[in-house]
């Protein structure tokens, strides 16, 4: 039990473990509280981007901007990213994680000021209790900037850059239609971030002995502008609506959109960046990849 203390990560714990050790456990109040979870048959808009670019673009623009402004969440289909580019990107992701501990190490750092870096929970070095995931955080943009720091084991660089370009390129989109449900010219946010930055997460949650302990993300907004998550088959991610949490169950080859707190205040207000959080599976574990957009930093 005292070595199992002494790992750094998490999915190394993970397994010598049968119940979640005191640093996981949150307090009674700070639960996640199942019985307050929504239970709906509704869920966050689903947006078709299909029509982007033909005759219906102003009706995809009216149902972007309600989508911003009342959930703050909503996912996207047909958003033309090939369903191959989203499988290897969630297999490389995966593939890493199962990496001997010595392996993955090499990556680690709980320096937050880095920009690549393996930690675990959220900052190991200012909060008192610990989230229950590990995480490889990358900077994406501008590619050739950021590459040679990437992991080589599993080789990311062909994969990697592949999803990030892709990415990039669904966001812009995403930037475009935003600007304009607001009204404005096209290519008002792109102008208004100045120079664009891209980070990216690999999230890894091991199962958990006892999930309703502890979280794989406590409820928080996301600091950045625009936020596109990429989430694997198991469920656990819930989003804020009229003081109750809504789970988002998992749709293959869609991508949930949020609106961070940048976006929040370069709408006036308009668009909402909305509380959302992660739970842990019992049984399973779970990949999530968020990509943050941002200005460049
Ligand atoms: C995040 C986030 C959700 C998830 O990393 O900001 O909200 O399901 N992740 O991992
Ligand atoms: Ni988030």
């Amino acid at each position: 039990m005292a070595a199992a203390t002494t790992k750094l990560l998490l999915s190394d714990l993970a397994s010598t473990v049968e119940s979640v050790t005191s640093n996981y456990i949150r307090p009674i109040s700070d639960r996640p509280n199942l019985t307050e979870v929504q239970i709906s048959d509704g869920s966050i808009p689903l947006i078709d981007l299909q029509v982007l670019d033909g005759p219906r673009r102003l009706d995809l623009i009216k149902q972007i901007g309600q989508a911003c402004h009342h959930d703050g969440f909503f996912q996207v289909k047909n958003h033309g990213i090939p369903e191959t580019i989203i499988n290897n990107m969630l297999s490389i992701a995966g593939a890493f994680f199962k990496l001997p501990e010595c392996e993955r190490l090499k990556s680690y750092s709980d320096d937050p000021s880095k920009s690549k870096r393996l930690s675990t929970s959220f900052n190991v070095n200012t909060k008192k209790v610990s989230n229950w995931r590990d995480y490889l955080r990358l900077h994406c943009y501008p590619l050739q900037d950021c590459m040679h720091e990437w992991p080589s084991n599993p080789p990311f660089f062909e994969v990697v850059a592949e999803y990030c370009t892709s990415v990039r390129g669904l966001v812009l989109k995403l930037l475009e239609a935003i600007s304009e449900s607001m009204g404005l010219q096209r290519d008002y946010i792109d102008k208004a971030l100045g120079k664009h930055g891209q980070h990216m997460a690999l999230n890894y949650r091991p199962p958990c002995p006892q999930p309703d302990l502890t979280y794989g993300l406590p409820g928080h907004t996301d600091p950045n502008l625009i936020t596109v998550l990429l989430q694997d088959d198991v469920p656990r991610l819930q989003v804020l609506r009229t003081g109750k949490w809504l789970p988002v169950s998992p749709i293959p080859n869609t991508f949930i959109v949020n609106i961070g707190d940048q976006m929040q205040v370069l709408s006036n207000d308009l668009y909402k960046s909305v509380l959302h959080r992660a739970l842990v599976n019992c049984d399973k574990e779970r990949i999530s990849i968020p990509t943050f957009y941002c200005p460049f930093t």
